[in-house]
């Protein structure tokens, strides 16, 4: 086997090695489904990617980068930015997104959150993202769906290590979601039940959410209300592909 052979077989095996990763490593519906841009496991870079074809966009904001591979480079956009305050995060803005939207007016047609996980702050980049859309622009988090106590802790760390039981850091993302369902009611909000837990935010209308969403046990009584979780296929059928899409 040629050079050339031996690195084609070795990035067809890394693929196949990511593939299972990513299929093993997530909570929700898990398998493959027709998006605009062909058979894909269903994950974030599935759905962002899917909302790039059926409505035409070009601009991508990814807030919370570390590796370019693991979703910024997967990303179909023409202009792509990232923000990341730690410096060894391959962003394009070593910055905390408070800070790059304080200095920046730009705007996009996506905007994926996934830097701090912590209520306070994803409720803030919520408020901060939507005013940095274009018309017709959307909003998608990371996180949201956190299937234990322990993936919901405040902490990324318990006593200074990152807690080999829990191999996933959810946060309470979720309550920084769930402010905005209780108090805008200019919003269309819901989240795919794939990937942890894949949020949609934008301009529209909803039917606020009245009862508690402030502890992990609120929202393990209340999960389908707060969150307003919808399948991949309902996601499919509420963005149709357009009938020129590939
Ligand atoms: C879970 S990783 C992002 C993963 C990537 N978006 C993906 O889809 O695979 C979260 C990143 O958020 C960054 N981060 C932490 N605090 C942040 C902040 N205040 N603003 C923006 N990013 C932040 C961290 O440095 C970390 O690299």
């Amino acid at each position: 086997m040629n050079g050339e052979a031996r690195r084609r077989l070795a990035t067809r095996m890394k693929k196949a090695v990511s593939l299972v990763f990513r299929f093993r490593d997530q909570t929700g519906i898990r398998g493959f489904y027709r998006f605009a841009h062909g058979w894909r496991f269903a994950d974030r870079a599935a759905l962002i990617n899917h909302l790039f074809v059926v409505h035409g966009f070009e601009s991508y904001l990814e807030i919370g980068v570390r590796n370019r591979s693991d979703l910024y480079d997967r990303i179909n956009a023409t202009t792509k930015v990232g923000v990341d305050p730690d410096p060894t995060a391959e962003a394009d803005h070593i910055l905390t997104s408070d800070s790059y939207f304080e200095r920046s007016d730009a705007t996009f047609d996506i905007i994926f959150i996934d830097g701090l996980h912590t209520g306070e702050q994803v409720a803030r980049d919520i408020a901060n993202a939507l005013k940095a859309l274009n018309p017709g622009g959307m909003i998608l988090l990371h996180d949201l769906n956190p299937p234990t106590a322990l993936h919901a802790r405040e902490e990324f760390e318990i006593d200074g290590a990152f807690p080999a039981a829990c191999p996933q850091w959810n946060g309470s993302s979720w309550r920084g979601y769930a402010m905005h369902r209780k108090s805008d009611p200019g919003l269309e909000m819901y989240v795919v039940d794939v990937d942890w837990g894949v949020g949609f935010i934008r301009p529209g209308r909803q039917i606020l959410y009245a009862g508690p969403a402030e502890t992990y046990s609120d929202l393990e009584s209340h999960r389908k209300e707060i969150l307003r979780l919808i399948t991949v296929r309902e996601f499919l059928g509420r963005h149709p592909a357009r009938p020129h899409a590939p």
